[in-house]
């Protein structure tokens, strides 16, 4: 069932778990991530960046895909599909071919720009009943293109921007995307503390899920985490069965040739990891 997420993740508030937020690459991603979020009754979030959403042809084709797959493969638990990361741009776009929910990115305005920003996307997306995700505080590392630094939010500017009406927060606490360094120092808790402080009752979003060990992940949400958002480790899980196929020479027996049967394996690890991160966050059996 497809879904804006503003009330998956209030719920998720609620009950002290989180929604996964898994990013999109293609139809074998898509399927692997809606077949295990049926089988184990959980709400889920497909992310899809600019750089994915114009990969798989634009963002009207993710639309139809994702729609299509819904009906045909008899998904019944919330879906929600979720422009990550967006430009201004991307936003208004996103809103027009069908999404049910996106981030506008202002974190690289001045605070007063992305408020201006971030307030006329909340006007536009809500007029449709598409829930939006605004951020403060730069997330470190690289994603599609996008750089951030890596800091900790200021929480009196996460308190402006939690009032604009937005459904939920990202908040940078000291979390990268993509794979963390040897000398990471952890999530800071205070800062996370003080800034749910400052917001209230509004769910808060964990980017660069990756690599996060489980005690933080579990800690992040008991403070007010409802949405955390994996990439990079299933890019990862993906291309190591994948490699595993050529190195065994799978591709070379009978007709290994044929792409449904080259991907496949990477299609599983995928499936797998879902489920592992759907059961530390604590989604199982919470689609209602
Ligand atoms: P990772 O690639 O580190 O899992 O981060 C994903 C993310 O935050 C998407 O917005």
């Amino acid at each position: 069932m497809l879904v804006a997420a503003d009330k998956m993740l209030k719920d998720a508030l609620k009950g002290k778990y989180a929604v996964g937020h898994f990013n999109i690459n293609n139809l074998e991603w898509t399927k692997a991530i809606l077949e295990t979020a049926q089988e184990n009754n959980s709400p889920v979030i497909l992310g899809v960046s600019e750089g994915a959403g114009k990969y798989m042809g634009g963002y009207k084709t993710v639309v139809g895909m994702v729609k299509g797959m819904i009906e045909e493969l008899n998904i019944t638990v919330p879906v929600a599909i979720h422009l990550d990361h967006g430009s201004f741009e991307g936003a208004k776009k996103c809103i027009e071919a069908g999404f049910t929910s996106v981030m506008f990115d202002g974190s690289k305005y001045p605070i007063d720009e992305n408020i201006e920003k971030t307030k006329e996307i909340v006007e536009l997306a809500h007029s449709k009943g598409i829930s939006v995700e605004a951020e403060v505080g730069a997330i470190g590392g690289e994603e599609d293109g996008v750089i951030g630094q890596g800091e900790i939010a200021d929480k009196n500017e996460c308190k402006r921007i939690s009032e604009l009406g937005i459904d939920f927060l990202a908040a940078g606490i000291g979390n990268i995307h993509g794979v963390y360094p040897e000398n990471w120092k952890g999530l800071d808790f205070n800062a996370l503390g003080e800034i749910k402080g400052e917001i209230g009752e509004m769910p808060l979003v964990l980017h660069g899920g990756t690599g996060i060990p489980t005690d933080m992940i579990k800690e992040a949400i008991s403070l007010g985490v409802s949405k955390i958002n994996v990439n990079t480790e299933c890019q990862i899980v993906f291309t190591e069965e994948t490699r595993k196929y050529f190195e065994e020479n799978k591709d070379k027996e009978k007709k290994g040739f044929d792409p449904r049967k080259v991907l496949k394996p990477g299609y599983e690890a995928i499936k797998a990891k879902v489920k592992e991160k759907m059961e530390i966050f604590g989604s199982i059996d919470k689609a209602n």
